[in-house]
């Protein structure tokens, strides 16, 4: 018997980078095509009349009429355990930290807890499309065995790590350098490269590790193949001020990451709403990323970050997106676009809808270095897909009928659209998310 499938609708996806070229040259449209996928992995995506003949009999594609099949929404930067202090009122960045934050992580002692806010978290995700994520776990290794548990049992491909503290937070969350050394390597020991999970090595930030815990986060990065390393950076003014008194030998935010050899391919820096041109050229240079994540930094307050300063095409830094939940309001990518498109306004600039939904999938994968897998429907690529629907709502079913062409209707979606635009995500190939599935939407 056959384990191919087919699904039928109109399809997006990206052949260049719309900050470096034209937004028609990069952005590839089919209105009715069919997306051929075996083993988990695309085997064609093309015109459905050139690609049909191709189907092995008894093969019936799967309509998605009124649908964009794209490829799954990549989340560059968001933390599991904040679940359940979203939309918390206000306070700015540290301290919502101590509010909010540090007193929602310490149940994370519990692996039962832990186990029922990742199984939760892993079908939100899913529900807003995504199927890849760099997430935050807690200080706890049983918050990290959690996560990567449900995220083995969809078989979806993702990215987290037990997070370093050793001082500034309350002492049920601190682990020492030594003990943040030593679970995070039992961790990747257990979890990197197991079916489609990453290591993250995690330090929080710079004012909650002492030099001596990112000497030793450094140390783990070199000692491994292939790890990520994500952590905080020049997110807001008051964190950036005691960074500067915490570290007086070091020249800046980013140096005290760079010291500790921190700053290279598969380095995370969440928020860098707070650069100088000097931290982009370094982050250049050592081919490091930076997740943008507009509603976080709306909603606390933080600031708007220059994506198109940071991408500029004479020294372009790789920039992926990022939801950052809790202090972000949303696990919707289409929400985060929406909100990024607002912050290049008040910078005056203008952010196209080819540029965002290249940010959403194919830039998040080219800045975590997996875009020869992911962020494409190409040949060969792994078959993690969202299907949006462009009728979701009575709204948006009505505005999509005046659009007249393909960036039009990506740009209503990014406005109007949330988790209601869902129609259905696939991961390596299997439908795990289905909004309109009788019973339970999910598979598992
Ligand atoms: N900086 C250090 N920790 C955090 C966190 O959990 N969220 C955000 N937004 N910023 C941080
Ligand atoms: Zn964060």
């Amino acid at each position: 018997m056959t384990t191919t499938k087919a699904l039928r609708g109109r399809a997006i996806s990206f052949r260049g980078n719309p900050f470096e070229q034209p937004a028609e040259t990069c952005l590839v449209h089919h209105d009715d095509a069919l997306v051929i996928i075996e083993g988990g992995v695309i085997e064609a995506c093309g015109p459905y009349a050139e690609l049909r003949h191709t189907l092995p009999d008894g093969v019936v594609p799967i309509e998605y009429p009124d649908a964009i099949i794209c490829a799954g929404f990549i989340d560059a930067h968001v933390h599991y355990p904040q679940l359940q202090m979203i939309g918390a009122y206000g306070s700015q960045l540290l301290e919502w930290l101590e509010t909010y934050t540090f007193v929602a992580e310490q149940q994370f002692a519990d692996a039962a807890h832990a186990g029922r806010v990742a199984g939760l978290f892993m079908r939100e995700l899913l529900r807003a499309g995504t199927t890849t994520a760099m997430v935050y776990c807690t200080v706890h290794p049983q918050s990290v065995d959690a996560f990567f548990a449900e995220a083995e049992r969809f078989n979806a491909r993702m990215i987290a790590g037990k997070v370093l503290m050793d001082r500034n937070a309350p002492d049920a969350l601190l682990d020492s350098a030594q003990r943040g050394y030593d679970e995070s390597k039992a961790l990747i020991a257990r979890w990197h490269g197991r079916g489609r999970q990453h290591y993250c090595v995690t330090p929080r930030f710079a004012p909650t590790s002492t030099e001596a815990q990112l000497d030793a986060a450094g140390a783990l990065l070199k000692e491994h193949d292939g790890l990520f390393l994500q952590t905080h950076l020049c997110e807001n003014p008051s964190e950036i001020a005691w960074v500067r008194e915490l570290f007086p030998a070091r020249a800046s935010y980013l140096d005290v990451y760079a010291h500790a050899g921190l700053v290279g391919r598969r380095s995370m820096f969440g928020h860098a709403v707070h650069m100088h041109e000097q931290d982009f050229c370094t982050c250049h240079q050592a081919g490091a990323a930076l997740a943008h994540c507009p509603t976080s930094n709306l909603f606390l307050g933080s600031g708007l970050f220059r994506l198109f300063d940071a991408v500029d095409p004479k020294r372009p830094v790789k920039v992926a997106l990022g939801t950052d939940v809790g202090a972000g309001t949303s696990l919707s990518q289409l929400q985060s676009l929406n909100e990024a498109y607002k912050v290049a306004a008040l910078t005056d600039r203008k952010l196209n809808a080819t540029q965002a939904f290249y940010l959403a999938t194919l830039g998040g994968a080219e800045a975590l270095y997996l875009d020869d897998r992911l962020g494409k429907l190409e040949p060969g690529y792994d078959a993690d897909l969202c299907i949006l629907d462009t009728r979701a709502t009575p709204l948006l079913g009505f505005r999509s009928a005046y659009c007249d062409s393909i960036e039009d209707l990506l740009f209503v979606l990014m406005t109007l659209g949330d988790d209601r635009a869902v129609r259905a995500t696939y991961v390596a190939g299997e439908c795990v998310y289905d909004r309109d599935r009788a019973g339970e939407a999910f598979r598992y």
